[in-house]
């Protein structure tokens, strides 16, 4: 076997069947994906990030005072090319007390796990993920913009509510995908995806954009007003094993219900932008380091 064809073979996308399904639903699920030992890795990464931010002298207080939405604005705006960990909108009572085990508190981890954390820049990184993004035939620069651990808490993980990923990454044109890793089972119990099939044709480009505020601090959305709500009609469940892979179109209309269970949905969600579109300067999402986003050269 030649060095070309072991490279090949490694790169392997999807099948002209698999891609075509996708072009069709706006989706795709691919079970299997991602072993035991990768998804432990994994893990074990996250429960030390989260370790070391919970011991961080005033790491929570910080975010139950009435400075929360300032201090939270800029924690957010600034996460980017960082790592950092984010509560869940329930975890604090009305004292500013947390309700459950920190650990147990945190919504999700973002935006910059992708290359900061092995087993994620791994994942990311890795020939397969370039092997599926190149089989879509649309990237001519594929690069990682973010990579975010969700943890969908037991029951205080919050609802994602109907969306376009386009909405908050949003580049011109359209080229943003999302790949939605199932580290742990995600149930109709424990507040898996939902989609509408076909909406990303239907609704091709994003209703409203997630913006950095241009009048002051925080963000926006443009328009203001949702005057032409996404219709969720013919949404259907993607409950999958640990270990799938959901690869999301920009433009899909997706959301998730709320984790009434006793079971985490932990998932690891990295988005790929074509490096040849615009990224406007007023997306949320900016790197603070002057960076480039990394590029998707299937190395790790
Ligand atoms: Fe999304």
């Amino acid at each position: 076997m030649s060095l070309s064809t072991t490279v090949v073979m490694s790169e392997r996308g999807l099948t002209p069947a698999q891609v075509a399904e996708y072009e069709k639903n706006g989706f795709l699920v691919l079970e299997g994906e991602v072993g035991q030992e990768e998804l432990d890795a994994m893990e074990a990464c996250v429960a030390e990030v989260v370790d070391e931010f919970v011991r961080a002298p005033g790491a929570v207080s910080v975010f139950s005072t009435k400075e929360q939405s300032r201090t939270s604005d800029d924690y957010f705006l600034t996460s980017g090319d960082k790592v950092r960990c984010f509560f869940e909108e329930g975890a604090f009572d009305g004292d500013g007390k947390l309700v459950e085990d920190p650990h147990r508190s945190i919504n999700k981890i973002g935006h910059n796990l992708h290359e900061r954390h092995a087993p994620f820049r791994a994942f990311s990184n890795s020939a397969r993920v370039r092997g599926i993004v190149s089989s879509l035939g649309s990237f001519r620069d594929p690069r990682l913009l973010q990579g975010m651990f969700i943890f969908k808490q037991p029951r205080i993980g919050g609802e994602v509510g109907v969306h376009q990923d386009s909405t908050f990454l949003f580049t011109e044109p359209l080229s943003t995908t999302g790949l939605w890793l199932a580290v742990e089972d995600a149930t109709l119990e424990n507040g898996c995806l939902w989609a509408v099939p076909g909406s990303h044709r239907a609704v091709p480009a994003p209703r409203r954009r997630f913006v950095r505020n241009p009048d002051g601090p925080g963000t926006v959305f443009v328009p203001a007003d949702d005057r032409e709500p996404l219709s969720t009609d013919g949404a259907v469940p993607l409950p999958v094993p640990r270990g799938s892979l959901v690869l999301i179109n920009g433009s899909l209309v997706h959301f998730s219900h709320p984790n009434k269970s006793d079971r985490s949905r932990h998932a690891f969600a990295v988005h790929v932008v074509d490096g040849a579109c615009e990224y406007p300067a007023d997306n949320w999402l900016q790197r603070e380091d002057g960076g480039e986003h990394m590029r998707l050269d299937g190395r790790g």
